[in-house]
């Protein structure tokens, strides 16, 4: 699916409700991402006999029999939130993870996020996570862009880090390049003056859709993250401490 089919109108300049493995099930996205723009499902580890620290619940081993009834409920309680709904997958395998983006858009989900922000020893040992980021795992980000896009009929969002600070920025111009149309970076630290602050507006334009988000505290910190040059603003902890903050954001960015 090309860039160009998609509209994000509805959640520009708006806030997401960041992924948190071990928190973001559908009844917490319901509730801490009430009246955000999007809220995101936790990220949803396909197991392949490795352990992640996260509950049995947030964790399915491969096959769509393993997974398709939580998602279909869980999006469906998301729903509640009155907000957009994506889903994160993250698995060493590629068609595993193809046939998780299968189901999650069969459960309905309006978009996917691959996680290329993990640092488990499990997915860096194979050059994935967050070491996909790196010079010389960008072919095999090229091939999981292009197989991911393949397979989407939703926007598909690739979710990074800045654990490779000097390849990041060319990082998200192979993404884009690939045809992904959304980035969502966690930079960390959006105080004012900070390196993060610094990497969105380096980021700015490069990719035609940028969340960007890395401890946003107040709604100073969303407006900073989004004239650094985002196009939303992500909100994990201070969500996760206040279930009425994402919609408080979301409704004074909106006035
Ligand atoms: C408890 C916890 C669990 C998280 N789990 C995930 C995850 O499973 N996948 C992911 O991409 N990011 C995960 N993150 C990162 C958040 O989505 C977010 O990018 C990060 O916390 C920065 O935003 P914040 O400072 O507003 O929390 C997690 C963060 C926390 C605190």
């Amino acid at each position: 699916m090309g860039t160009s089919s998609f509209s994000f109108e509805k959640i520009r300049n708006g806030v997401v409700l960041a992924e948190l493995g071990g928190y973001g099930d559908g009844p917490y996205c319901a509730k801490h991402g009430a009246g955000a723009a999007l809220v995101m499902l936790g990220t949803y580890i396909v197991d392949a006999g490795d352990s992640v620290p996260y509950p049995a619940h947030f964790v399915f081993k491969p096959g769509r029999s393993n997974y398709a009834r939580y998602l279909q409920e869980h999006i469906g309680i998301a729903r509640a939130s009155g907000t957009q709904v994506g889903i994160s997958v993250i698995s060493v395998n590629i068609s595993d993870t193809l046939e998780f983006l299968k189901v999650v858009q069969e459960a309905g989900a309006d978009y996917a996020s691959l996680c290329v922000h993990s640092t488990m020893k499990m997915f860096l040992r194979v050059g994935l996570g967050s070491a996909l980021c790196r010079r010389e795992n960008w072919e095999n980000l090229r091939k999981w862009a292009k197989e991911i896009l393949k397979a989407a009929q939703i926007p598909v969002i690739f979710k990074i880090g800045i654990h490779d600070t000097p390849d990041t920025i060319e990082a998200v111009d192979v993404i884009a390049d690939a045809g992904i149309p959304i980035v969502h970076i966690n930079v960390g630290n959006t105080g004012p003056g900070s390196k993060g602050l610094a990497m969105l507006e380096r980021l700015r334009s490069k990719c035609p859709f940028l969340i960007g988000g890395g401890g946003v505290k107040d709604i100073e910190g969303a407006r900073r993250v989004l004239k650094a040059g985002a196009d939303a603003v992500a909100i994990g902890t201070a969500a996760m401490k206040d279930p009425d903050f994402c919609g408080r954001i979301q409704n004074l960015l909106t006035v």
